[in-house]
């Protein structure tokens, strides 16, 4: 069970124990502390699941779909670290991952 590092919306850093197999907006949104509203329940049509990769951990991370992509740049939000976090699958290599939930469109 990787742990990794959640940044709040005022900037306050979390651990969170997160279950390989399911995915990061999973692991976010069942810690309860944190404003990720993950509406469309990651079938990436929302956008509320919406965090941005610490850069370290940016090249470790899935290629992004073109579809997520194009979700992501509606955003006004929208930075290079930016992701979907429901399309990312927890693994134990992302022990230690970094991420920081995005302000709400
Ligand atoms: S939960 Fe809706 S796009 Fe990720």
């Amino acid at each position: 069970m990787p742990e990794i590092y959640v940044t709040d919306r005022k900037g306050t850093e979390f651990p969170v124990d997160a279950t390989n197999g399911f995915t990061l907006m999973e692991a976010i949104r069942d810690e309860g502390k944190f404003e990720l509203a993950a509406i469309c329940g990651g079938m990436m049509s929302c956008s509320t699941c919406h965090v941005y990769i610490d850069e370290n951990w940016q090249a470790q991370m899935p290629p992004m779909t073109r579809d997520e992509r194009e979700l992501l740049e509606e955003s006004s939000h929208y930075e290079p670290g930016s992701r979907l976090s429901c399309q990312i699958e927890i693994k134990p290599e992302l022990e230690g991952l970094r991420v920081t939930v995005a302000p709400e469109d």
